[in-house]
């Protein structure tokens, strides 16, 4: 889709990658950026429009769909990221958190905001999923994975459902990024406007997935090796 224009509403816009978001979006001509955030007074980027929202509450997510009559883009941008073993009994809570922040809440969005792109003449959805729907990190990211892989999965469900309503739909693929959820891991990552640039880029060439950089490339072509890369090294 062309971004020059285009009235976009980002979750999670109130810092990292969503802030970025914010501020490639503008200045890539979108003619209104709608901010999303928990709480709007954290949102800093000039230019924007800050709303409320919180992407599990159902409630909130079909107000602001009825509010927001003039969005053509929707970037499926928050995330929450909890560490740790999936065999601990804690961490079916764990689970069920991530899957309502970065599943439930994504698709709800895409729920409400397909009449609205619909009827301003199809637009476009960003995913922003992760190299960990394709791989586990050991005692890591087990519960995390396990919900970016089931954002994979939507995120292609609903590009043949929207289809029919000429709404295009972006998967964006990213290894760690320099942001407050990837503070704890060491080694290089990629700046967050490096991820808007390309996500941006594979938007206005109507891709329908992009693998940002070389190890999200890696892991991709690794999950036909033999063993396949997901299988893990573990006994
Ligand atoms: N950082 C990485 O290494 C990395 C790599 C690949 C993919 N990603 C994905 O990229 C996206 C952005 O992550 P990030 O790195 O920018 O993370 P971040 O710095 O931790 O920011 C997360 C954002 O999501 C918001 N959020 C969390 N739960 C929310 C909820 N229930 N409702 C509304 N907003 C909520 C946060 O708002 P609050 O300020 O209110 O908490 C914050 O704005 C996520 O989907 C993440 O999974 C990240």
């Amino acid at each position: 889709m062309k971004i020059k224009g285009s009235i976009a509403l980002i979750t999670g816009a109130n810092r990292g990658l969503g802030a970025a978001f914010a501020r490639g979006l503008l200045a890539a001509g979108a003619a209104k950026v709608y901010a999303a955030a928990r709480n709007p007074s954290t949102v800093t980027v000039p230019g924007v429009v800050p709303v409320q929202l919180d992407v599990t509450q159902p409630d909130q997510v079909a107000a602001l769909a009825r509010e927001l009559k003039d969005v053509t883009l929707l970037v499926n941008n928050a995330g929450i990221f909890e560490p740790g073993p999936t065999l601990m009994p804690a961490s079916v809570d764990a689970l069920r958190r991530q899957f309502e922040t970065n599943v439930v809440g994504p698709l709800r969005l895409v729920q409400a905001f397909a009449p609205v792109v619909a009827a301003n003449g199809g637009g476009a959805v960003v995913n922003m999923l992760s190299v960990l729907s394709w791989l586990t990190l050991a005692n890591v990211s087990g519960a995390y994975s396990a919900s970016k892989a089931a954002a994979w999965a939507l995120s292609n469900a609903v590009r043949q459902e929207l289809a029919a309503q000429q709404t295009e739909v972006l998967s964006v693929h990213a290894a760690f990024i320099d942001t407050d959820m990837a503070r704890g891991v060491p080694g290089q990552k990629l700046a967050p406007e490096e991820v808007v640039e390309q996500a941006l880029a594979a938007l206005e060439a109507g891709r329908r997935e992009v693998l940002v950089d070389p190890t999200t490339r890696h892991v991709h072509a690794g999950l036909v090796a033999e063993p396949p890369v997901y299988v893990g090294t573990g006994a």
